[in-house]
């Protein structure tokens, strides 16, 4: 169920925000190592809250669609949990690694199994396994964004999707070096596949806001019905809070105190359990790949209400 609301107890805090914050976007820059999504203007800014029930609103650009990247390893964690449960964490940690997320440093010496689902190493991980399992990991990942924000317009971003690929080294390396150790079930190519087409679905802050939605409601789904058991939700927002945004999850923690997924397209989901889910998005990004104007926003969202999971 969605529910477009033009008023809420929130709406005016995000204008205040907007207009508090109206000099950061454009501080930062673009990601460019994917020369797809180099051309994007830093300037851009959009948020939006979700609450509970679906009711969905925001200011600036919110209803525009954006590269999501890594906000995608939160979804694809979930169905993947949701399958497998526990198992999972053999394959996969849950600490934060203090490095940028697409380090192969600490893989050879923790013997192919990465820190966390967030890094790149981690979220190839889940990936392989959901591919395994489903035969179609990026599909269903689309099918389930586009369930829960309720727009079928969602779709893969082709050119993004094919920029990465054509600049995968790194991501190929990781997916090699843990095929060495037995961690990796598919072939890297296939596996490579998934993952940047994974990375390339579009979605706006409204989308993303409403598919994060499981997330407050402790694992219960749009439709009522339960994806993730109670237990599970703590666990993918734990693994937000503390490794969410890489190198810096304290930092985030910090000045936002709430779970957070950032992606390199300059987007931020945000959970507060139990009331609402956010997404904020502006393109400039700071040099550990988190949107410098995206923080700000949710820094002032819980200043001012006073909502955070501390
Ligand atoms: O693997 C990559 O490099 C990207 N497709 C996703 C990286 C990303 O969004 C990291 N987040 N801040």
């Amino acid at each position: 169920m969605v529910i477009m609301s033009p008023s809420s107890a929130f709406l005016p805090v995000l204008e205040r925000i907007a207009a508090e914050i109206e000099a950061m976007p454009g501080r930062g820059r673009s990601a460019d190592y994917i020369p797809a999504l180099a051309s994007r203007d830093p300037r851009r800014f959009g948020m939006a809250v979700a609450e509970l029930d679906g009711t969905v609103y925001g200011v600036g650009e919110w209803r525009q669609p954006f590269s999501t990247q890594s906000i995608t390893k939160v979804f694809t964690l979930a169905l993947d949990l949701a399958r497998e449960g526990d198992a999972l964490w053999e394959h996969v940690g849950r600490e934060p690694s203090g490095n940028p997320f697409n380090s192969l440093v600490q893989l050879e010496y923790e013997n192919g199994i990465p820190r966390n689902p967030f890094i790149n190493a981690g979220a190839l991980v889940v990936t392989d396994r959901l591919h395994t399992r489903t035969g179609d990991a990026s599909g269903v990942l689309l099918g389930f964004l586009r369930a829960e924000s309720g727009n079928q317009d969602l779709t893969f971003d082709r050119e993004v999707a094919a920029s990465e690929a054509a600049h995968g080294d790194r991501n190929a390396a990781l997916g090699h070096f843990m095929a060495s150790y037995g961690n990796i079930g598919n072939p890297v190519p296939v596996l490579l596949e998934q993952y940047v087409r994974q990375c390339s679905i579009e979605a706006s802050c409204a989308d993303l806001a409403l598919a994060a939605g499981f997330l407050a409601r402790h694992g219960i789904r749009a439709d009522g019905t339960r994806l993730l058991t109670r237990s599970q939700a703590k666990q993918v927002n734990a693994v937000m809070l503390t490794c969410g945004t890489y190198d810096a999850a304290g930092d985030f923690a910090h000045r936002v105190g709430l779970p957070g997924k950032s992606g390199v397209g300059g987007g931020i989901i945000a959970v507060v359990p139990g009331r609402c889910t956010l997404c904020v998005w502006s393109p400039g990004l700071d040099e550990r790949g988190n949107s410098v104007a995206g923080v700000a926003a949710l820094d002032r969202f819980t200043t001012l209400t006073g909502l955070s999971v501390f």
